[in-house]
Protein backbone atom coordinates (compact mmCIF):
# COMPACT_ATOMS: atom_id res chain seq x y z
CA UNK A 1 0.00 0.00 0.00
CA UNK A 2 1.36 3.64 -1.17
CA UNK A 3 2.31 5.63 2.20
CA UNK A 4 -0.87 8.26 2.38
CA UNK A 5 1.69 10.73 4.11
CA UNK A 6 3.31 12.36 1.61
CA UNK A 7 0.88 14.35 0.26
CA UNK A 8 0.04 17.40 1.97
CA UNK A 9 0.82 19.52 -0.58
CA UNK A 10 -1.57 22.35 -2.52
CA UNK A 11 -1.94 21.47 -6.04
CA UNK A 12 -4.77 23.97 -7.52
CA UNK A 13 -7.46 21.83 -7.59
CA UNK A 14 -7.78 21.62 -3.93
CA UNK A 15 -5.66 21.10 -1.21
CA UNK A 16 -4.98 17.67 0.10
CA UNK A 17 -5.94 17.29 3.63
CA UNK A 18 -8.20 20.13 3.02
CA UNK A 19 -10.91 18.03 3.52
CA UNK A 20 -13.41 21.32 4.13
CA UNK A 21 -12.99 21.73 0.32
CA UNK A 22 -16.13 21.12 -1.72
CA UNK A 23 -16.74 20.98 -5.48
CA UNK A 24 -19.17 24.33 -5.71
CA UNK A 25 -20.22 23.90 -2.00
CA UNK A 26 -21.32 20.27 -2.72
CA UNK A 27 -20.28 17.73 0.09
CA UNK A 28 -18.60 14.54 -0.29
CA UNK A 29 -19.50 11.51 0.33
CA UNK A 30 -16.62 10.23 1.31
CA UNK A 31 -12.95 11.48 1.12
CA UNK A 32 -9.53 9.86 2.06
CA UNK A 33 -6.10 11.40 1.27
CA UNK A 34 -5.79 11.48 -1.95
CA UNK A 35 -9.70 12.15 -2.91
CA UNK A 36 -12.92 12.87 -2.95
CA UNK A 37 -16.17 10.59 -3.79
CA UNK A 38 -19.30 12.21 -4.87
CA UNK A 39 -23.32 11.16 -5.23
CA UNK A 40 -24.92 12.71 -8.39
CA UNK A 41 -25.41 13.04 -11.93
CA UNK A 42 -22.03 12.90 -13.61
CA UNK A 43 -22.80 15.88 -15.95
CA UNK A 44 -24.31 18.57 -13.20
CA UNK A 45 -20.87 17.09 -11.24
CA UNK A 46 -18.80 18.00 -14.15
CA UNK A 47 -19.90 21.39 -14.75
CA UNK A 48 -18.97 22.44 -11.35
CA UNK A 49 -15.15 21.53 -11.89
CA UNK A 50 -12.66 23.98 -12.48
CA UNK A 51 -11.86 23.66 -16.60
CA UNK A 52 -8.44 22.20 -17.33
CA UNK A 53 -8.41 20.43 -13.35
CA UNK A 54 -7.99 16.88 -14.44
CA UNK A 55 -5.16 14.90 -15.75
CA UNK A 56 -7.03 11.67 -16.21
CA UNK A 57 -10.78 10.91 -16.84
CA UNK A 58 -10.95 7.17 -16.97
CA UNK A 59 -14.18 5.75 -16.82
CA UNK A 60 -16.65 2.76 -17.69
CA UNK A 61 -19.51 3.81 -18.59
CA UNK A 62 -22.97 2.08 -18.57
CA UNK A 63 -22.85 0.40 -21.96
CA UNK A 64 -25.32 0.29 -24.65
CA UNK A 65 -27.35 -3.35 -23.25
CA UNK A 66 -30.04 -4.67 -24.74
CA UNK A 67 -30.45 -6.76 -21.28
CA UNK A 68 -29.99 -3.86 -18.76
CA UNK A 69 -28.31 -3.90 -15.45
CA UNK A 70 -29.96 -2.75 -12.50
CA UNK A 71 -28.29 0.13 -12.85
CA UNK A 72 -30.27 0.98 -15.64
CA UNK A 73 -28.35 1.03 -19.32
CA UNK A 74 -29.44 3.50 -22.52
CA UNK A 75 -30.82 1.88 -25.59
CA UNK A 76 -28.41 1.01 -27.82
CA UNK A 77 -30.39 3.51 -30.79
CA UNK A 78 -30.29 5.97 -28.29
CA UNK A 79 -26.44 5.56 -26.98
CA UNK A 80 -24.59 8.28 -29.02
CA UNK A 81 -27.24 10.86 -28.21
CA UNK A 82 -27.25 9.96 -24.61
CA UNK A 83 -23.44 10.13 -24.53
CA UNK A 84 -22.91 13.47 -26.41
CA UNK A 85 -24.11 15.64 -23.89
CA UNK A 86 -20.87 14.47 -21.37
CA UNK A 87 -18.22 15.30 -24.16
CA UNK A 88 -17.71 19.19 -23.79
CA UNK A 89 -17.82 18.79 -20.28
CA UNK A 90 -15.04 15.61 -20.40
CA UNK A 91 -12.89 18.34 -23.11
CA UNK A 92 -13.31 21.52 -20.71
CA UNK A 93 -12.12 19.56 -17.42
CA UNK A 94 -9.33 18.49 -18.71
CA UNK A 95 -5.45 19.52 -18.99
CA UNK A 96 -4.67 19.96 -22.41
CA UNK A 97 -2.50 17.57 -22.59
CA UNK A 98 -4.84 15.27 -20.56
CA UNK A 99 -6.19 12.10 -21.53
CA UNK A 100 -10.15 10.13 -21.64
CA UNK A 101 -9.95 6.28 -21.19
CA UNK A 102 -12.87 4.74 -21.81
CA UNK A 103 -13.91 1.04 -21.74
CA UNK A 104 -16.82 0.38 -23.10
CA UNK A 105 -18.12 -3.27 -23.92
CA UNK A 106 -18.90 -4.34 -27.76
CA UNK A 107 -23.33 -5.08 -27.71
CA UNK A 108 -25.67 -7.34 -29.91
CA UNK A 109 -28.60 -6.41 -31.88
CA UNK A 110 -31.68 -7.28 -30.22
CA UNK A 111 -32.74 -11.02 -31.44
CA UNK A 112 -29.84 -11.73 -34.25
CA UNK A 113 -26.73 -12.97 -33.68
CA UNK A 114 -25.16 -9.96 -34.97
CA UNK A 115 -23.24 -7.19 -33.25
CA UNK A 116 -24.79 -3.65 -32.84
CA UNK A 117 -21.97 -0.81 -34.58
CA UNK A 118 -22.95 1.66 -32.21
CA UNK A 119 -19.94 1.47 -30.05
CA UNK A 120 -18.18 2.67 -33.60
CA UNK A 121 -20.63 5.56 -33.97
CA UNK A 122 -19.87 6.45 -30.67
CA UNK A 123 -16.21 6.28 -31.75
CA UNK A 124 -16.72 8.76 -34.80
CA UNK A 125 -18.68 11.14 -32.80
CA UNK A 126 -15.95 11.22 -29.94
CA UNK A 127 -13.47 12.00 -33.29
CA UNK A 128 -14.76 15.15 -33.78
CA UNK A 129 -13.61 16.43 -30.74
CA UNK A 130 -11.01 13.89 -29.32
CA UNK A 131 -7.94 12.84 -31.40
CA UNK A 132 -7.44 8.76 -30.47
CA UNK A 133 -4.20 8.43 -29.22
CA UNK A 134 -4.56 4.61 -29.73
CA UNK A 135 -7.49 1.39 -29.17
CA UNK A 136 -6.83 -0.43 -26.54
CA UNK A 137 -8.56 -4.34 -26.18
CA UNK A 138 -9.12 -5.89 -22.57
CA UNK A 139 -9.08 -10.17 -23.35
CA UNK A 140 -10.97 -11.33 -20.30
CA UNK A 141 -10.34 -15.43 -20.69
CA UNK A 142 -12.70 -16.14 -17.56
CA UNK A 143 -15.71 -14.09 -19.92
CA UNK A 144 -18.52 -16.62 -19.73
CA UNK A 145 -19.89 -17.79 -22.95
CA UNK A 146 -22.44 -15.14 -24.25
CA UNK A 147 -25.28 -14.11 -25.65
CA UNK A 148 -25.70 -17.91 -24.72
CA UNK A 149 -28.31 -18.63 -27.49
CA UNK A 150 -25.83 -17.84 -30.17
CA UNK A 151 -22.52 -19.28 -28.45
CA UNK A 152 -23.79 -21.75 -25.92
CA UNK A 153 -27.09 -23.16 -27.43
CA UNK A 154 -26.74 -23.06 -30.74
CA UNK A 155 -22.88 -22.84 -31.36
CA UNK A 156 -22.79 -20.43 -34.09
CA UNK A 157 -20.97 -17.71 -32.72
CA UNK A 158 -17.70 -18.02 -30.61
CA UNK A 159 -17.21 -16.70 -26.84
CA UNK A 160 -17.36 -12.92 -27.14
CA UNK A 161 -14.54 -12.22 -24.61
CA UNK A 162 -13.22 -9.04 -25.85
CA UNK A 163 -13.66 -5.33 -24.90
CA UNK A 164 -12.77 -1.84 -26.32
CA UNK A 165 -10.75 0.75 -24.70
CA UNK A 166 -10.52 3.72 -26.44
CA UNK A 167 -7.33 5.74 -25.13
CA UNK A 168 -8.72 9.77 -26.52
CA UNK A 169 -6.70 13.01 -25.81
CA UNK A 170 -6.93 16.47 -27.13
CA UNK A 171 -3.68 16.20 -27.92
CA UNK A 172 -1.91 14.24 -30.47
CA UNK A 173 0.81 14.58 -27.66
CA UNK A 174 -0.73 13.54 -24.60
CA UNK A 175 1.06 13.16 -21.00
CA UNK A 176 2.40 9.13 -21.30
CA UNK A 177 4.96 7.17 -21.04
CA UNK A 178 5.32 3.51 -21.95
CA UNK A 179 8.35 3.16 -18.95
CA UNK A 180 6.20 3.14 -16.52
CA UNK A 181 4.27 -0.06 -17.83
CA UNK A 182 6.81 -2.18 -18.42
CA UNK A 183 6.39 -5.65 -17.84
CA UNK A 184 8.55 -8.93 -17.23
CA UNK A 185 10.46 -9.80 -20.46
CA UNK A 186 9.40 -13.36 -21.48
CA UNK A 187 11.99 -16.21 -20.83
CA UNK A 188 12.66 -16.27 -24.66
CA UNK A 189 13.71 -12.45 -24.24
CA UNK A 190 16.08 -13.02 -21.60
CA UNK A 191 17.63 -15.91 -23.42
CA UNK A 192 18.04 -13.94 -26.44
CA UNK A 193 20.03 -10.98 -24.19
CA UNK A 194 22.27 -13.94 -22.65
CA UNK A 195 23.02 -15.72 -25.93
CA UNK A 196 23.13 -12.51 -28.26
CA UNK A 197 21.72 -12.92 -31.42
CA UNK A 198 22.28 -11.90 -35.12
CA UNK A 199 21.16 -8.10 -36.31
CA UNK A 200 19.68 -7.13 -39.75
CA UNK A 201 16.46 -7.71 -41.44
CA UNK A 202 13.86 -10.34 -40.68
CA UNK A 203 11.69 -12.57 -43.16
CA UNK A 204 8.52 -10.18 -41.96
CA UNK A 205 10.65 -6.66 -43.68
CA UNK A 206 11.40 -5.99 -39.57
CA UNK A 207 14.83 -5.03 -39.55
CA UNK A 208 16.22 -5.62 -35.44
CA UNK A 209 19.37 -3.60 -34.99
CA UNK A 210 21.48 -3.73 -32.10
CA UNK A 211 19.57 -1.64 -30.27
CA UNK A 212 17.06 -4.35 -29.91
CA UNK A 213 19.35 -6.15 -27.48
CA UNK A 214 19.45 -2.61 -25.30
CA UNK A 215 17.61 -4.18 -21.70
CA UNK A 216 15.10 -1.57 -20.87
CA UNK A 217 13.99 -2.65 -17.74
CA UNK A 218 10.85 -4.69 -18.93
CA UNK A 219 8.88 -5.29 -22.35
CA UNK A 220 6.80 -2.79 -23.80
CA UNK A 221 3.25 -3.90 -23.38
CA UNK A 222 0.92 -4.44 -25.98
CA UNK A 223 -2.65 -2.82 -26.60
CA UNK A 224 -4.10 -5.84 -25.86
CA UNK A 225 -4.62 -6.21 -21.80
CA UNK A 226 -5.76 -9.56 -20.42
CA UNK A 227 -7.24 -9.46 -16.80
CA UNK A 228 -9.59 -12.32 -15.49
CA UNK A 229 -12.06 -10.39 -13.38
CA UNK A 230 -12.37 -13.48 -10.83
CA UNK A 231 -10.86 -12.82 -7.53
CA UNK A 232 -13.01 -13.41 -5.12
CA UNK A 233 -11.11 -12.68 -2.40
CA UNK A 234 -10.32 -9.09 -3.38
CA UNK A 235 -10.66 -6.55 -0.45
CA UNK A 236 -13.85 -5.42 -1.68
CA UNK A 237 -15.49 -8.68 -2.14
CA UNK A 238 -14.79 -10.00 1.35
CA UNK A 239 -15.97 -6.71 2.72
CA UNK A 240 -19.03 -6.56 0.52
CA UNK A 241 -19.74 -10.32 1.72
CA UNK A 242 -18.61 -9.35 5.70
CA UNK A 243 -21.20 -6.40 5.35
CA UNK A 244 -23.97 -8.58 3.32
CA UNK A 245 -24.12 -5.61 0.73
CA UNK A 246 -24.51 -7.31 -2.87
CA UNK A 247 -21.28 -5.79 -5.02
CA UNK A 248 -21.51 -3.65 -7.67
CA UNK A 249 -22.74 -5.87 -10.56
CA UNK A 250 -19.95 -4.71 -14.01
CA UNK A 251 -16.80 -4.13 -11.96
CA UNK A 252 -13.75 -3.76 -14.06
CA UNK A 253 -10.74 -5.13 -12.91
CA UNK A 254 -7.63 -3.32 -10.93
CA UNK A 255 -5.31 -3.78 -13.39
CA UNK A 256 -7.54 -2.08 -15.76
CA UNK A 257 -7.12 1.36 -14.14
CA UNK A 258 -3.66 0.33 -12.36
CA UNK A 259 -2.26 0.26 -16.15
CA UNK A 260 -3.69 3.18 -17.56
CA UNK A 261 -3.61 5.31 -14.51
CA UNK A 262 0.59 4.78 -14.11
CA UNK A 263 1.04 5.34 -17.90
CA UNK A 264 -0.83 8.29 -18.43
CA UNK A 265 -0.16 10.22 -14.99
CA UNK A 266 2.63 11.01 -12.32
CA UNK A 267 2.16 11.09 -8.82
CA UNK A 268 -0.22 14.18 -7.75
CA UNK A 269 -2.09 14.14 -11.35
CA UNK A 270 -5.92 13.98 -10.87
CA UNK A 271 -7.57 11.16 -12.21
CA UNK A 272 -11.80 11.51 -12.78
CA UNK A 273 -14.19 8.51 -12.93
CA UNK A 274 -17.46 10.18 -13.30
CA UNK A 275 -19.56 6.68 -13.45
CA UNK A 276 -17.50 5.68 -10.65
CA UNK A 277 -19.52 2.20 -9.47
CA UNK A 278 -17.56 0.62 -7.07
CA UNK A 279 -14.90 3.06 -7.55
CA UNK A 280 -12.12 0.61 -8.70
CA UNK A 281 -10.54 3.63 -10.17
CA UNK A 282 -10.09 6.03 -6.97
CA UNK A 283 -8.76 2.61 -5.08
CA UNK A 284 -6.51 2.52 -8.30
CA UNK A 285 -5.23 5.54 -7.90
CA UNK A 286 -5.21 5.97 -4.39
CA UNK A 287 -2.49 3.02 -4.52
CA UNK A 288 -0.51 4.62 -7.38
CA UNK A 289 -0.59 8.55 -4.99
CA UNK A 290 -2.47 10.06 -7.67
CA UNK A 291 -5.59 12.34 -6.63
CA UNK A 292 -8.71 10.98 -7.59
CA UNK A 293 -12.48 12.47 -8.01
CA UNK A 294 -15.01 9.49 -8.44
CA UNK A 295 -18.85 10.86 -9.65
CA UNK A 296 -21.63 8.04 -9.00
CA UNK A 297 -25.63 8.70 -8.92
CA UNK A 298 -26.58 5.38 -7.34
CA UNK A 299 -25.86 5.85 -3.01
CA UNK A 300 -26.13 2.04 -2.40
CA UNK A 301 -22.43 1.65 -4.76
CA UNK A 302 -21.14 4.41 -3.21
CA UNK A 303 -21.33 3.13 0.39
CA UNK A 304 -20.48 -0.42 -0.84
CA UNK A 305 -17.82 1.19 -2.58
CA UNK A 306 -16.39 2.84 1.03
CA UNK A 307 -15.65 -0.88 1.87
CA UNK A 308 -12.66 -0.82 -0.84
CA UNK A 309 -10.99 1.94 1.73
CA UNK A 310 -11.80 0.58 4.79
CA UNK A 311 -9.45 2.42 7.15
CA UNK A 312 -8.39 5.16 4.57
CA UNK A 313 -11.72 6.69 5.17
CA UNK A 314 -11.42 10.20 6.19
CA UNK A 315 -13.93 10.85 8.61
CA UNK A 316 -13.62 14.75 8.48
CA UNK A 317 -16.31 15.25 5.63
C1 LIG B 1 -20.19 0.15 -15.71
S1 LIG B 1 -20.53 0.86 -14.17
C2 LIG B 1 -18.95 1.39 -13.59
C3 LIG B 1 -18.26 0.30 -12.82
C4 LIG B 1 -16.91 0.72 -12.26
N1 LIG B 1 -15.92 0.87 -13.31
C5 LIG B 1 -16.42 -0.30 -11.23
O1 LIG B 1 -15.36 -0.92 -11.45
O2 LIG B 1 -17.12 -0.50 -10.24
C6 LIG B 1 -21.30 2.37 -14.58
C7 LIG B 1 -21.83 3.17 -13.36
O3 LIG B 1 -22.27 4.43 -13.83
C8 LIG B 1 -23.33 4.85 -12.96
N2 LIG B 1 -24.06 5.92 -13.66
C9 LIG B 1 -24.94 5.83 -14.67
N3 LIG B 1 -25.35 7.06 -15.09
C10 LIG B 1 -24.69 7.95 -14.31
C11 LIG B 1 -24.67 9.37 -14.25
N4 LIG B 1 -25.40 10.11 -15.07
N5 LIG B 1 -23.85 9.95 -13.34
C12 LIG B 1 -23.11 9.22 -12.48
N6 LIG B 1 -23.09 7.87 -12.49
C13 LIG B 1 -23.86 7.24 -13.39
C14 LIG B 1 -24.13 3.57 -12.74
O4 LIG B 1 -24.92 3.66 -11.58
C15 LIG B 1 -22.99 2.53 -12.66
O5 LIG B 1 -22.64 2.28 -11.32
Amino acid sequence: MTSLNYCSTHYGLFTLRDHGTRINGIRNYYSTNFGFAYLGDALDLCRKLPKSSVNLILTSPPFPLVKKKEYGNEDPDKYVDWFKRFVPEFRRVLKRNGSLVLHIGGNWNRGSPTKSLCIYELLLELSKTFHLAQDFYWYNPAKLPSPSEWVSVRRIRVKDAVDTIWWLSKVAYPKASNRRVLTPYKPGMVKLFQNGYKPGARPSGYNITKKFKRQNGGAIPPNMLMFSNTNSNDRYLTGCRDAKVEPHPARYPIGIPDFFIRFLTTRGDVVLDPFGGSNTTGFAAEELGRRWLAFELRENYLEGSKLRFESLLDERR
